[in-house]
């Protein structure tokens, strides 16, 4: 089996590294392919040098863009790839600009698609995530789940025939850097100055245009967790540090220290050590999950509903206008436990077999 992964922007670094070593374990043919949606090191280089996945096959590097121009530049540059291949399968990865045009390159040349972390919704369709995830479902012939409320979604959209729950390979990933953490192999160095990391502090993202592009919105966000008793670690990533020069104010303030993003092994450290996360990533909520963290959501909904049952992830999505919020935001990790709702850490394997079980089994 030939298999073409197609990534592009950070959290598909992090679900690739699974999968390239599930592949390479399998004995199958693997074939990356980097669109250059991120092409920062710090968002790029770091993860392939860091999770040990071996350099991508190909570059595109398409960088930065409108929506449109990004989608489409990279859609015509994996068109004659896909057609030069003809893999087995191309797996597609998430939400991002990457997903959707690799979807579509694919599936005009009826190149089999597989897509990895299938069924999320918000049902917002201000994200642009919502409408490259619901149309990547659609075009896709392989729907790999990683739980079952994401199954439902896609029965419900009459998709239940080419859905199959695999788990979610964010743990497999993410369990296993955190044993290396624990075990002392990751040196945090990259915490922002100012916040002491033996004493309790909170790790923050923002990223989604939504918190980011209206600047009384950005500075009311910025202002509540300036408020906050606690230093308050904010790994900036280049979206925010772009649109708060773009709008003429710094982001540090009161307890907010600003700092960089991370490679994964040291985010995951600085969260392990943190007292709870703050953020409007799909990815950390889940991390701060898995890592027994309380995580608070600088937005109206999550995709990832299981993390708040028990009160692991509270929604805040107007921090400024909750009255309680220095209470919610430093609240302390609840005592429930609700089981593993994302898999075991063995998701990687599972994606890997039903490839290898369905390859040449589509209609396309
Ligand atoms: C993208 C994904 C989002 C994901 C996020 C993770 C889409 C629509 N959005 O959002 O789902 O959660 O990645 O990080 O695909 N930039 C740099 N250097 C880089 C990359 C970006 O400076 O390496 C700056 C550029 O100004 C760019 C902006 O960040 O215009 C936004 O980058 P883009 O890839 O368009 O979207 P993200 O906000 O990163």
């Amino acid at each position: 089996m030939k298999v073409i992964s197609v990534v592009g922007a950070r959290p598909q670094l992090v679900k690739l590294a699974p999968i390239a070593a599930a592949m390479t374990r399998a004995g199958q043919e693997h074939l990356v392919v980097h669109t250059g949606q991120h092409y920062d090191a710090e968002m790029s280089d770091v993860f392939f040098s860091g999770l040990g996945i071996p350099a991508p096959d190909i570059h595109l590097g398409v960088g930065s863009g409108s929506h449109g121009a990004q989608t489409g530049t990279m859609l015509s540059a994996l068109d004659p790839i896909f057609d030069k291949e003809r893999p087995d399968w191309v797996l597609v990865y998430g939400d991002t600009n990457s997903t959707i045009a690799a979807a579509l390159a694919a599936v005009k040349l009826h190149v089999p698609v597989a897509h990895l972390e299938a069924g999320l919704r918000s049902f917002n369709r201000r994200m642009p995530e919502e409408h490259n995830r619901v149309l990547t479902d659609h075009a896709a012939d392989l729907l790999l789940a990683p739980t079952q409320v994401a199954m439902d979604h896609l029965a419900r959209e009459g998709l239940a025939e080419r859905s199959r729950l695999v788990g979610d390979v964010m743990v497999d990933v993410c369990l296993q850097v955190r044993d290396q953490v624990l075990a002392g192999n990751v040196a945090v160095t990259g915490l922002p100055e100012g916040v002491d990391p033996a004493a309790p502090y909170l790790v923050a993202t923002l990223h989604r245009p939504d918190n980011t592009d209206d600047p009384a919105r950005l500075t009311a966000i910025l202002d509540a967790l300036a408020a906050l008793p606690v230093p308050v670690a904010l790994l900036a990533h280049p979206r925010l540090v772009n649109r708060a020069a773009a709008h003429g104010f710094d982001l540090a303030r009161g307890s907010l220290h600003v700092g960089r993003p991370l490679p994964y092994g040291e985010l995951v450290a600085a969260v392990v050590g943190s007292a709870g996360v703050v953020t409007d990533s799909g990815g950390l909520q889940k991390e701060a999950f898995l890592l027994g963290k309380p995580c608070t959501t600088i937005r109206p909904e999550t995709e990832w509903v299981e993390t708040l049952e028990g009160g692991w992830n509270v929604l805040a999505p107007d921090p400024h206008l909750l009255p309680d919020w220095t209470a919610v935001a430093t609240r302390p990790a609840p005592t429930v436990d609700i089981g593993r709702p994302y898999g075991d850490g063995h998701a990687a394997d599972e994606v890997v077999r039903v490839l290898a079980e369905t390859s040449g089994s589509q209609e396309a």
